[in-house]
């Protein structure tokens, strides 16, 4: 394909990660007439997309990688000549909450984010359409557009905002079939002429009234907007779950009346441990950086309490543990079934999991963690806990001589395993902790557990 007549577009993702990489293998895969590289400054990751064990797991990934690999679709380290060639440049480097300095543990760390404004500027030697696709500020297109504007060459620039909203796990089916492609551009003659580029590349399988424009800094604002309101949802039934506990309501029953009101909708009301993923928090903290910098007190400490919230619901999660277990857990086997963020996903960035594990080991449990995707991330997590956790694949030998089992991802595989089984390996009282409330929690307590749901009452022998 390489030197082929039939290669219509030479189009570049800089950042091979969760959004790049899943992002880029669509593309190619829809349209074998564009030529797709994705470069990465992490050379292992780059090897990995170039293998069988893609470095990240994602349903359905492999398949399509592997229909448009060495086709016209390209993982390589090389940078500069990726942006020498390509004429449509798509930005998706990491962009996390800044560690460090003014605005640190809110605003955006914009260091990779800069540096690859800089390599463009660097390697580029014709027009360019840049399109940012990480989550970024609103108005972080003007400061790109600044760098970019700075050089010599006589070259031009035109910066789009083409957010991505797929969420992990269904990242290939939502790439394919998406809600809504977002693009913003300037309305200038100039801007609608690159937009116009971007919506023939999502028109190949995208259906046009599902493809929406707007201008670059509606576009910034609605990726956070959209996962704040997202966040907001889990945070409110999460509230309500707290609320369930003490009255005898079922926050299940609850959010299925709410959900019914066709004007809220049943999706993202499932109650549980918390939410996690790169996504919320720090998209969510970015916005209350930005309101406090335009003076909006009120409006960031509205959107503060949703985090405020889902800490909330971690910490009351390991205290009802602790309260039940007669308020001592140290020296007790304590088994984690899951640890990735949600299911279908070996990810475990801010996944409640990781708070839960620390505290319980600060309360000298031994914890186990199991999980069938993400325990090379666990293990990086908890490093500074080893002394006190163990991993393995097997949820049977995770929960082998434990007091306590406590479910932190929805994996499939937790609701159909032997719990005779499981109950008869375990010590007694048998304490089982419904992180996720996707157990059957009346036959869990027939076999003999003592189940705590999330937002229902609990099923005990005593
Ligand atoms: C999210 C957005 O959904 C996506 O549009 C955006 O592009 C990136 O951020 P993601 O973080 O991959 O995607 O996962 P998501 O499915 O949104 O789940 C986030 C967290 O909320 C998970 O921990 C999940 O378990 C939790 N969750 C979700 C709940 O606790 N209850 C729910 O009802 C839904
Ligand atoms: P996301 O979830 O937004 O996709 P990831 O952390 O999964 O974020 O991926 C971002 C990728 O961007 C990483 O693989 C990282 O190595 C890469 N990256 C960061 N800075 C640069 C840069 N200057 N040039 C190329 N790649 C970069």
């Amino acid at each position: 394909m390489a030197a082929s007549a039939r290669v219509t577009r030479n189009i570049l993702c800089i950042g091979a990660g969760y959004v790049g990489g899943p992002t880029m293998a669509v593309i190619a895969a829809r349209c074998p007439q564009y030529r797709v590289t994705v470069v990465d400054v992490n050379p292992v990751r780059i090897d990995a997309w170039n293998s069988d064990r893609l470095p990240i797991y994602e349903p359905g990934l492999l398949e399509i990688v592997k229909i448009a690999r060495n086709r016209n679709l390209f993982f390589s380290t090389d940078i500069g000549r990726g942006i020498g060639e390509a004429e449509v440049i798509f930005v998706s480097v990491n962009t996390p909450t800044k560690t460090f300095g003014a605005g640190a543990g809110k605003a955006a760390d914009l260091q990779y984010w800069e540096k690859t404004a800089r390599d463009i500027l660097r390697a580029s030697r014709s027009d360019k359409i840049i399109v940012e696709k990480s989550t970024l500020p609103v108005r972080t297109a003007r400061a790109m557009e600044r760098i970019l504007e700075a050089n010599d060459k006589g070259i031009r620039f035109e910066v789009l905002s083409n957010p991505e909203f797929l969420a992990e796990g269904t990242a290939v089916d939502d790439l394919n079939n998406p809600d809504r492609v977002l693009i913003g551009s300037h309305e200038t003659e100039a801007g609608i002429k690159a937009r116009n580029v971007l919506v023939e590349i999502y028109a190949n399988w995208v259906p046009v009234e599902r493809i929406l424009t707007s201008n670059v800094w509606s576009a910034e604002l609605s990726k956070l907007a959209s996962n704040a309101f997202l966040a907001q949802r889990i945070s409110s039934i999460n509230s309500i779950s707290a609320l369930c506990e003490k009255t005898e309501a079922n926050v299940n029953e609850v959010a299925r009346a709410i959900g019914m009101d066709r004007r809220i909708g049943n999706r993202f009301l499932r109650a549980s441990v918390g939410f996690g993923g790169s996504c919320f928090k720090k998209d969510i903290l970015n916005l209350v950086y930005l309101c406090e910098k335009y003076g909006l007190h009120e409006v960031a400490l509205y959107w503060e309490s949703v985090i405020a919230i889902n800490d909330y619901q971690k910490r009351r999660f390991v205290k009802t543990m602790l309260r039940v277990m007669f308020n001592t857990i140290a020296g007790k086997k304590i088994a984690l079934f899951g640890f990735a963020f949600k299911a279908d996903t070996g990810d475990t960035r801010e996944s409640p999991a990781i708070d839960v594990a620390r505290e319980l080991a600060e309360e000298q449990a031994h914890v186990v963690i199991t999980d069938p995707q993400a325990l090379r991330n666990a293990e990086n997590d908890l490093a500074s806990c080893r002394m006190q956790v163990t991993f393995t694949e097997d949820p049977y030998e995770a929960a082998s001589g434990a007091h306590a089992i406590a479910v932190m991802t929805e994996w499939e595989l937790y609701k159909t395993l032997d719990y005779q089984r499981i109950f008869d390996g375990m010590e007694k009282p048998a304490f089982l902790f419904d992180g996720r409330n996707i157990l059957d929690h009346e036959k869990l307590h027939e076999i003999g557990f003592n189940v705590f749901p999330v937002g229902e009452a609990a099923l005990k022998h005593f």
